[in-house]
């Protein structure tokens, strides 16, 4: 197959992805970006929208003037567009803008089952820290088992959900895991959650800016109940986040944080708390990061999220395609390349530390990576087949040098000459491990 140098055509639409960077021999390169499962780069119509907006910039609510209800209505509208391109329900759906998913989660976490312990939370072996660590101590928690190559067991949720006879409230499960890119059966799961009189929330961090998505509100069986997801991993930096859900989820207690713009009325003894979502809004709102998202909305519907989901898939064969021939790489969850997968490709190269391999490809060729555990310590000690006891010194020992993974995650705008860099590279450091190694070592 023949791929053109820059074979991508959305390339222009991203920010920076040929600027120059330094190695460390003191030469320049052009970057390459294999870490968008963290974050991406902004889309220039982001940038574009809010410097376009920032003389109209005001206070939201409060104030009165043109500029402030121009601003007041722009934020307030934007929620349209969200509800719109999740597929929630416009009439009974409502979003609450937050920080990131993990705020999100937090928020929803805060809220869903009142503190209660007797409520069940089934979250599973492959979630991100965010969408586990903020059940833990309200509810109790159970985890659904995941198979050898990392996959969910939907029968593994069954039983879970029978064995806990109605306790199980909510399963909070990730859209596409940050660490494999395997794409959960959420709607299956949806449909098993609701046959036992559970909810779902789907943590959208990683789906929302590579698939289309839709929460399905006509579908009483396959509905999605929440969503939450950030903003700064679909092109849209500047700090903002969303929760959707049912506004009636809402309607009752207290927000998780208190304070100005969530109130009807105060006096010394007495709140009467706004209706969702200003309840659960605080303070000032982030209406640049409210700008930013929606105009980045509007680019990846302009490019269709079809697209987006075809470009990547297409790369990820191709890349997975090579590295599972080159002998050392060993790679983890699904070892070829299957369409309920994103754009993400976790590996290791035979006998060199994860971090290692991480800082040759950044030093050597300005790749940026992730390594390490990427916030989902259980899923990757499963998949790394951890035994008990070396798990236990890690717990007792943290300077040990920690278990990992290297990490490589695709975005609408990398390239396949981006990929072969990436490829070659790793066969040099394989067929030149020695030298590598040596050059790398951690005391240097
Ligand atoms: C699946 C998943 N959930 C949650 C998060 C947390 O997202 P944020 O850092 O934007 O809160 C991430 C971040 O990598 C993620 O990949």
């Amino acid at each position: 197959m023949f791929f053109p140098s820059q074979d991508n055509n959305y390339r222009s639409l991203v920010v920076g992805v040929d600027i120059k960077i330094p190695l460390s021999n003191g030469m320049y390169t052009t970057a390459i970006n294999f870490d968008n499962a963290a974050t991406t780069p902004p889309f220039t119509s982001v940038l574009q929208d809010i410097f376009a907006f920032s003389p109209y910039y005001s206070s939201i609510h409060r104030g009165s003037g043109y500029k402030s209800e121009l601003s007041s209505s722009v934020y307030e509208e934007s929620r349209i567009s969200i509800l719109a391109f999740a597929g929630a329900d416009p009439d009974n759906d409502t979003v609450i803008y937050v920080k990131n998913t993990t705020e999100a989660l937090n928020k929803l976490a805060h809220r869903f089952c009142s503190n209660d312990k007797k409520c069940v939370i089934l979250s599973s072996d492959m979630e991100h820290h965010s969408n586990d660590l903020p059940w833990r101590d309200r509810y109790t928690v159970d985890y659904v088992n995941i198979d050898n190559n990392g996959k969910l067991s939907l029968k593994d949720l069954e039983s879970k959900l029978i064995k806990y006879n109605g306790r199980v409230k909510l399963i909070t499960v990730t859209g596409a895991s940050n660490v494999t890119g395997i794409i959960n059966p959420v709607y299956d799961m949806a449909a098993i959650a609701h046959k036992y009189g559970a909810k779902i929330v789907v943590d959208g961090a990683q789906v929302i800016p590579h698939i289309p998505f839709n929460m399905k509100p006509l579908n009483p069986k396959e509905h999605i109940d929440f969503l939450v997801f950030s903003g700064h991993k679909m092109y849209a930096p500047f700090g903002v986040g969303v929760l959707i859900g049912p506004k009636q989820a809402f309607e009752s207690g207290d927000p998780d944080t208190k304070g100005g713009g969530t109130v009807q009325f105060v006096t010394h003894d007495f709140v009467s708390w706004s209706s969702p979502p200003q309840k659960d809004e605080a303070g000032t709102p982030n209406l640049m990061g409210v700008i930013a998202l929606v105009s980045a909305i509007e680019t990846l519907k302009t490019i269709n999220m079809t697209n987006v989901a075809r470009i990547e898939a297409e790369l990820t064969k191709y890349t997975l395609n090579k590295l599972k021939n080159i002998p050392d790489i060993i790679l983890y969850g699904n070892k070829t390349y299957t369409e309920d997968r994103l754009g993400i490709i976790p590996f290791n190269i035979k006998d060199i530390p994860h971090d290692i391999t991480a800082k040759i490809l950044s030093d050597e060729r300005g790749i940026s990576v992730r390594s390490g555990c990427f916030c989902a310590h259980p899923y990757v000690q499963k998949l790394l087949n951890l035994p008990k006891d070396e798990i236990k010194k890690y717990i007792s020992n943290p300077s040990l040098p920690r278990p990992g993974m290297v990490r490589i995650s695709f975005g609408l705008y990398n390239t396949y000459s981006e990929a072969d860099i990436l490829i070659n590279l790793l066969e040099k450091i394989i067929r030149n491990k020695s030298y590598y190694m040596k050059k790398y070592h951690p005391d240097k």
